[in-house]
């Protein structure tokens, strides 16, 4: 094994935030790294959007109302005015004109789908798989440059600190020979981007990609990176209703699709004024609502031409045995985090030379709730705003003591991971869902320290993926049940069943 490498920035994770940044460094000039620990960079979160990406079409303030409405009032304007302000060139520059994505539409224009929570519709799409359309491209466009180097099927274990400073991470791959690193290849950076994605792995059922066990978040807080607005899990309210779930995207009640009950009654203009399009939050806990009452929701697409305008989805139902023209049975799920690393505008951290963006940063735009289809802009906004940023600030490599990691000890107990991430995500459904209370959370903190306790006396002397993964899975749920449990107000997707203003029953509003 070589004794280390050198980057000038080092990008953890290939989705379209990662991607942005190390496009953004690159074009000044810097010898970019990006690492990702899936197999195929393209196996990221952004392949599996589906509605695709919110724009400001002729009317930035009014995106800018329905993202401060939607964030319940926990979103911060001035993040909400830096991504409403870059949008349009961000889109233009990079989608457009860099990797030439052919949105849909015709000669005269594109077709702006409608979402849920949008007052118009200004939705930029791909059919329903509008990130497979965005990221392949992004990657391939990555892939001729020059300056930039992508590294498949590598984890960052740890990030490497010099006195309060980000000197870069820990591989579990040797970048030079591709070899396994059984105790940690550093990469010493000039600035480290953190861009690992979201925490699905943490529920029993989740829209993102298997892996997704909020590794920068993890990473970050280890090293003393502030985090703020982790209670903020959103769930999505229509993934089909199964241990395997898949996203039913927003874009199809856009079109008109309703929510019925087992009983066949449409049930969503009890709970709210803008019935199926009402905020992401008020929609999941109703679907849940009905679902317990009734046994079942269904989404009715006969309003529609399902099979015409989502091709796709009618596939992957048909594919998966669904018979959609009786209804897809639908149950919330989780989906987006809406807090985590605390950023500025430009992505930086409260660490030196650490950035982040995409679903593990907290920029502020999202608050208490995210608006359906700013994932991809945040993620591409924020992405270009770092990767400048971590360029900007010229540092170069400051090769250091890596830390010492260890890898002494025979294998993991079988089934030392996957027991521990049932644990995980039992307590995580059980307490930390869509309903929460004190004494959930204050059980559920009880179960997940006990449980990284167990975790981390493994890590003191193994470092196999999985085990890392448990930890960030494990700090990552410490990390949420605690802010949960910190804030007794009921805001967005985070609902206190303990909070003074009741909810849940229809016209209750959030
Ligand atoms: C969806 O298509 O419903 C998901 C899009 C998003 O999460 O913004």
């Amino acid at each position: 094994m070589t004794e280390y490498a050198t980057a000038d920035v080092l990008v953890l994770g290939s989705g379209i935030a990662g991607c942005a940044a190390a496009l953004a460094a690159a074009r000044e000039g810097q010898r970019v790294l990006v690492a990702t620990k899936a197999e195929r960079p393209a196996d990221a979160s952004t392949d599996w959007a589906q509605g695709g990406i919110a724009t400001t079409r002729d009317s930035p303030e009014s995106l800018k109302r329905d993202i401060l409405t939607a964030g319940d009032g926990e979103a911060d304007p001035d993040a909400v005015d830096a991504l409403v302000e870059d949008a349009a060139a961000a889109v233009e520059d990079v989608l457009v004109d860099t990797l030439d994505v052919s949105f849909d539409g015709d000669g005269d224009g594109f077709d702006y789908a409608q979402e849920a929570a949008h007052s118009e519709p200004r939705i930029l799409h791909v059919d329903a798989a509008t990130g497979r359309h965005l990221l392949r491209p992004f990657l391939r466009h990555l892939d001729d440059h020059d300056h930039v180097r992508m590294l498949e099927d590598t984890a960052a274990l740890d990030l490497i600190t010099d006195e309060g400073r980000v000197t870069g991470a820990l591989l579990d791959r040797d970048p030079e020979t591709g070899e396994r690193a059984a105790t940690g290849a550093p990469v010493f950076a000039g600035s480290t981007v953190l861009a690992t994605g979201g925490i699905g792995d943490l529920y029993r059922r989740s829209t993102n990609p298997g892996g997704s066990t909020g590794d920068g978040l993890a990473m970050a807080a280890l090293a003393g990176a502030d985090v703020e607005d982790a209670e903020y899990v959103q769930f999505h309210p229509t993934a089909y209703d199964d241990e395997d779930p898949f996203l039913v995207s927003e874009a199809v009640r856009g079109e008109g699709a309703v929510l019925r009950n087992a009983d066949g009654e449409r049930f969503m203009p009890d709970y709210h004024e803008d019935a199926e399009l009402a905020p992401r939050d008020v929609v999941a806990r109703a679907v849940a609502a009905e679902r317990d009452a009734t046994g079942e929701v269904r989404l009715d697409v006969s309003p529609l031409d399902f099979a015409g305008e989502f091709p796709g989805l009618a596939e992957t139902c048909e594919d998966r045995g669904v018979d959609w023209e009786a209804g897809i049975p639908v149950a919330p799920c989780e989906h987006f985090l809406c807090g985590g690393v605390a950023v500025d505008t430009e992505g930086r951290t409260s660490l030196d030379a650490l950035y982040a963006v995409g679903e593990c940063a907290r920029t502020g735009v999202h608050g208490a709730n995210r608006l359906a289809s700013t994932s991809l802009l945040e993620g591409l906004v924020w992405g270009l705003r770092a990767g400048e940023a971590a360029a900007g600030d010229g540092w170069t490599p400051d090769p250091g003591d890596p830390p010492e990691l260890r890898d002494r000890d025979p294998d993991l107990p079988a089934g030392f991971a996957d027991e521990k991430f049932r644990r995980l995500r039992r307590v995580m459904d059980e307490h930390v869902g869509l309903h929460r209370s004190g004494d959930d959370l204050r059980r559920a903190q009880g179960v997940l320290r006990r449980l990284k306790g167990e975790v981390d006396s493994y890590v003191r002397t193994r470092t196999s993926r999985d085990l890392y993964e448990l930890r960030n899975a494990a700090v990552v749920g410490l990390l949420v049940s605690r802010a949960a449990a910190e804030n007794p107000e009921s805001a967005g997707c985070h609902h206190r069943t303990d909070d003074a203003a009741p909810e849940g029953t229809p016209d209750a509003g959030h």
